[in-house]
């Protein structure tokens, strides 16, 4: 049934935004039309796309109590991760933080932007507030912040058996994995261009780590896997090559430094350089 206050909502809202277009105004971003994807809140579509929930500008935690408490974290407590948390971390990770260019998070060669990346989600991994992310593999679209779905099914087993049984793989919600297109990179800077590409994923993958400090969360940059087994789990092409498994979770024990340890670290340390 229609009731009265959103029938004139329709009507006001519609003869808002022809306005808007007729004198060149710009649709207000956080509020699209009644038919048009969520921008502001998380929504699950039929067939695997996920409209991930905006990511957040402004956090609790500063980026010096981050850097203090990123650590490799390999144990976890086993619950799920939240749809925003997984949103922020893909943002931090390659999301888009210039919105002339598209330009990312992460610095990148001429910015030619190699890399791609997957969540392969555990069943139960990933809580949307109204339930559970279906468990398989999604491909991340940093300009429409989405995840597609790629494969279905539990593929956490598989991964970590291509991960050489390293059992923080098995254990985690979510393992995202980083994969390269060398050619984009290569096409522009020659050989030179694979080296370049192997610095931004570490960029990218520092800023896993500072994203997850900050959110409380655990991971760890995983570099010893099969790459072929890797490719075939997440569902990617022959021309993406696997190059970081980060595992993200609910860490047991967090960590953190404390500023008179570092002073005493420091201290004993310039002690031990004078002698
Ligand atoms: C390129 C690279 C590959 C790594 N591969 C693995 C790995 O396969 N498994 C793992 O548990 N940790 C891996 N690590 C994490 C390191 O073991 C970890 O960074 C190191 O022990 C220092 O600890 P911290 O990260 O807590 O400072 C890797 C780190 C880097 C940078």
């Amino acid at each position: 049934m229609v009731t009265r206050r959103a029938f004139l909502a329709a009507i006001l809202g519609g003869a808002l935004a022809a306005v808007a277009t007729f004198i060149g105004l710009p649709r207000l971003a956080g509020r699209p039309s009644s038919k048009g994807p969520p921008v502001t809140a998380g929504e699950v579509r039929p067939g695997g796309l996920v409209y991930l929930p905006l990511p957040r500008l402004v956090g609790e935690v500063t980026l010096e109590q981050a850097l203090a408490s990123r650590r490799s974290i390999r144990e976890y407590t086993g619950e799920p991760l939240e749809l925003w948390e997984l949103s922020q971390v893909l943002w931090a990770a390659y999301g888009v933080n210039e919105v002339v260019h598209g330009f990312k998070t992460t610095p990148s060669a001429g910015a030619t932007y190699p890399l791609e990346v997957y969540a392969v989600i555990a069943p139960r991994g990933v809580y949307t507030g109204e339930g559970y992310l279906e468990p398989g593999s999604y491909k991340y679209d940093p300009h429409s912040h989405t995840l597609r779905q790629v494969r279905r099914g539990d593929l956490t087993g598989e991964l970590y058996r291509a991960a050489l049984e390293q059992d923080w793989v098995r254990d985690a919600p979510v393992n995202l994995v980083f994969s390269a297109v060398y050619e984009r990179t290569t096409k522009r800077y020659g050989e030179r261009g694979v080296r370049y590409v192997h610095m931004e994923v570490g960029h990218a993958g520092q800023n896993v780590y500072l994203q997850a400090a900050a959110l409380g969360l655990a991971t760890v940059a995983i570099g010893a896997f099969h790459d072929d087994k890797v490719r075939e789990i997440i569902g990617a092409p022959p021309e993406e090559h696997p190059l970081y498994i980060m595992p993200l979770a609910r860490p047991i024990t967090p960590y953190h430094l404390d500023q008179a340890k570092l002073q005493a670290y420091i201290q004993s340390s310039r002690l031990a350089h004078n002698k």
